[in-house]
């Protein structure tokens, strides 16, 4: 079994309700197709005749040294996947070596996910409500409970148009921060609760709060990453949110190139949407990227079987990477540079 091989069944699991808001993306969704289809553009340049025998995975983000370069991206609702929800996901993060991105529209509060994670390495994703105290609580108590970073999503200041959501009315059933003890409510009714007027002002206010590492998470542009350093950001999540937010928006894999010149190691730069496999996270680092965020396959992973099965999907896409960097003639991921990829003859 491979992981494109999990969503199968996942519509009969899941429900149609939640099933859609997982794994659907805005408009006609092609930017969600061609998140995962931008990878296949490029091919891989492999070096022979190489020693690699001993492989080294590990990679430098924030400042400290890291197993390997997989990264879990935050991701809303988890118990709507299965009943473990973000505990499961955190569970499998700290079994396979890599860094957790907890979401604010989280099932479960920031310190019962700390509690599960002990002290392994665990990033806070901080949406912006128009009920700023909501989003300054939250930001206190991941500092309180010993999250490293702070990544400020900013490609969110309203919900994109997505009509698999429209179509279910899809509803939250679970305590979320936002909505501690209320009734059920739509997805819609709850992104209209994000803050669509945050700018660049504001963020060092949150910067300040956090008094954290910051990283932008959904930047396409090289302006808006040029700006980003210049507010002191100390990482960059190049992201167009797994194809959720703006349909026919341009992949990571597209953004990534020129976020890197101008971003010219200055700051940490990461990058998601549709990274499936071992190699497409060895195209991410050959392209620049010091590290990736996997989103919905930890998802399947998850509603399959719980920890368990995110753990397996994470530990696959990790030794994928390794026979990749053997393959490849590069054994240390670290040393993954632009010789190793270039346009696919094919695309
Ligand atoms: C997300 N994503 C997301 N991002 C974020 O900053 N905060 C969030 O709460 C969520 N919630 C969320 C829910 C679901 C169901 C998905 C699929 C995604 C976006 C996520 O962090 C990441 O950018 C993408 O999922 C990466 O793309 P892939 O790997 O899913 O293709
Ligand atoms: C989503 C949010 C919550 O993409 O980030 O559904």
């Amino acid at each position: 079994m491979t992981p494109a091989d999990l969503p199968a069944d996942l519509t009969t699991l899941l429900g149609e309700g939640a099933h859609g808001y997982f794994a659907g993306g805005a408009g006609d969704e092609i930017t969600l197709r061609d998140n995962e289809t931008s990878w296949s553009r490029y091919a891989l340049h492999p070096r022979v005749l190489v020693d690699v025998g001993e492989r080294d995975l590990s990679v430098d983000l924030l400042g400290r040294r890291r197993a390997h370069p997989v990264v879990v991206a935050p991701m809303a609702y988890q118990k709507h996947a299965h009943p473990s929800g973000e505990l499961g996901s955190a569970a499998a993060a700290r079994a396979t070596g890599s860094v957790y991105g907890l979401s604010t529209q989280s099932t479960t509060p920031p310190r019962e996910v700390a509690a599960e994670l002990g002290d392994h390495d665990r990033w806070f994703q901080l949406y912006v409500f128009r009920d700023r105290q909501i989003s300054l609580d939250l930001v206190a108590e991941a500092r309180e409970n010993g999250y490293e970073a702070l990544v400020l999503t900013v490609d969110f200041p309203v919900a994109g148009w997505r009509e698999r959501d429209k179509r279910s009315g899809f509803t939250v059933e679970h305590p979320i921060a936002l909505n501690p003890d209320g009734p059920a409510l739509t997805t819609e009714e709850l992104f209209a609760l994000h803050d669509p007027t945050l700018t660049w002002d504001d963020v060092a206010q949150f910067a300040e709060a956090a008094g954290m590492p910051l990283l932008l998470k959904g930047i396409l542009r090289p302006d808006d990453a040029e700006r980003a350093v210049q507010l002191g950001a100390a990482g960059i999540v190049v992201s167009n949110h797994g194809g959720r937010q703006l349909d026919t928006a341009l992949s990571g894999a597209d953004a990534l190139p020129p976020v890197v010149d101008a971003v010219a190691g200055r700051a940490d730069v990461l990058v998601d949407g549709g990274i499936r496999r071992g190699w497409d996270v060895a195209k991410a680092l050959a392209l620049g990227a010091d590290a990736v965020m996997i989103g919905r396959p930890v998802l399947w992973g998850l509603a399959r079987d719980g920890a368990a099965g995110a753990e397996a999907v994470l530990r696959q896409v990790v030794a994928e990477l390794d026979t990749t960097l053997a393959l490849l003639g590069c054994p240390r991921a670290r040393d993954l540079d632009p010789t190793y990829v270039g346009r696919a003859p094919w695309a």
